[in-house]
């Protein structure tokens, strides 16, 4: 991607490039897709997903395998299409496993983090044969315990938690005390238990230091880190470990500041690592965000527009409740979403920005903006670098409104890949006492 301009506009030319004044994705243009679909929703384009796998696995080469890490966005249709690819899967829980199962991921392609693994997550994917990401010595007790009653072998590798925290990476989830993984210090202990246990399979080790990495050297520090201890504990197990997983967390430009992840160094720097390592490991990472933010637009629509005591406001029909992390949720500085409107690419900011807000009654419903931008009601606003971690790190529940579609855009093909949700679905589930379930 080309640097210089604001990231929307750098974005709308790498990636959008048939807009002029309007945004299209894939072939279609923004306000037919948002007439056909409803507003608000979220539209991906195929062709940038493939383009995004395409990129890593050619900067990283054969020998690493490449996961899909389901969490950024949990939708089959969108799975299927990068295991077409030739992706795999990172799941997160039973459900995920259930979501890539529906895009023809088999378990075998399958690997599972998180550090609270029981019932039936671990009943189904013992049942599916997917490899574990082990996080602490009591939850390996568990998965033996559970392999033995399912009469399985459970397919294990244990995750490390380095003593130091990746650097550059913007949210960190390793080092110190962690509630991810397994401590360097305990690791020989721990795989000298799983060689012991009954019913489970020690294939290897898994390391996730953090998500937004925009430092390649960074991460290649724990990618090396983790070979090291791979050597190491294959020294003091007297056999080579068969797989290691590096994971994910190549960052993606969302503010206007943030330079890209330089893959192409990455990749170079880890073809190296593993060549000198051996040839006879598996090796793979776990990428969401990178995979597909940026194959994602949230499309809204301003409902109204309104003048408060000298400042204006527009009120959009999708909010925090749709897509939290544009209003800046889990995040210290709430920093603005590259934004455009949709229909007006080239017009001018405009001297008198609007505050932007969705439609819940709470403050932190609000879309921090980078500069403001004139508004008129009515027109069509998108948040693009929206397909990662967008209405799955939402609160859906909150107010009752219905989620959004998905859409899935492949040149001129259009497809509803998730159906909006109804005014009904507050109900879902929900019970009065008494009542028959
Ligand atoms: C264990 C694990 N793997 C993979 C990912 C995906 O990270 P990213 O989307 O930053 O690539 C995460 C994100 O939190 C994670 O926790």
């Amino acid at each position: 991607m080309t640097t210089g301009g604001t990231l929307a506009s750098r974005l709308l030319a790498a990636r959008f490039p048939r807009s002029d004044d309007e945004l299209v994705i894939g072939a279609l243009p923004a306000r037919a897709l948002a007439e056909r679909f409803g507003t608000p929703c979220y539209v991906f384009d195929a062709a940038i997903l493939r383009e995004n796998l395409a990129a890593v696995r050619e900067a990283l080469g054969p020998r690493v395998g490449v996961l899909f890490a389901l969490k950024a966005n949990p939708n089959a249709a969108v799975a299927q299409l990068l295991h077409a690819g030739g992706a795999g899967a990172e799941v997160a829980s039973a459900g995920e496993i259930h979501v890539a199962l529906r895009a023809g991921i088999g378990g075998e392609a399958m690997q599972f983090a998180g550090p609270g693994k029981h019932g039936e997550d671990l009943r189904l994917a013992l049942r599916e044969g997917v490899l574990l990401n082990v996080e602490s010595a009591a939850e390996l007790e568990a998965i033996a315990a559970a392999a033995r009653e399912a009469g399985v072998r459970a397919r294990v590798a244990l995750r490390v938690n380095p003593p130091a925290s990746m650097t550059g990476s913007r949210m960190r989830m390793s080092g110190g005390s962690a509630k991810f993984g397994i401590d360097a210090g305990a690791l020989e202990d721990v795989a000298r238990r799983a060689e012991a246990l009954d019913g489970v399979a020690l294939e290897g080790l898994h390391t996730y230091a953090g998500t937004q990495t925009f430092d390649h050297e960074g991460w290649l520090a724990n990618a090396r880190w983790l070979v090291e201890r791979a050597r190491a504990l294959d020294a003091a197990l007297g056999r080579r470990l068969a797989s290691l997983n590096f994971g994910g967390g190549f960052g993606v430009p969302v503010f206007d500041k943030d330079t890209p992840f330089d893959l192409a160094a990455a990749g170079e720097g880890l073809r190296a690592l593993i060549d000198e390592d051996g040839a006879d490991r598996r090796y793979h990472v776990e990428l969401g965000r990178y995979l597909v933010a940026e194959a994602g637009v949230f499309l809204t629509r301003v409902t109204y527009l309104k003048e408060s005591n000298g400042k204006r406001f527009a009120i959009l029909d999708g909010g925090m409740n749709q897509h939290a992390a544009a209003t800046g949720m889990g995040t210290v500085i709430r920093r603005a979403y590259p934004m455009v409107r949709a229909t007006r690419l080239k017009a001018p900011a405009g001297e008198e920005g609007c505050q932007l807000g969705g439609p819940l009654c709470t403050p932190a419903d609000v879309f921090p903006t980078a500069k403001g931008l004139e508004l008129e009601q009515g027109e069509l606003v998108a948040f693009l670098s929206s397909g990662a971690y967008g209405l799955t790190f939402s609160n859906v529940l909150f107010l009752g409104h219905p989620a959004p579609a998905e859409v899935l855009v492949d040149g001129e093909v259009a497809e509803v890949v998730r159906a909006a949700g109804r005014p009904e679905d507050a109900l879902r589930g929900q019970r009065l006492p008494g009542e028959a379930g």
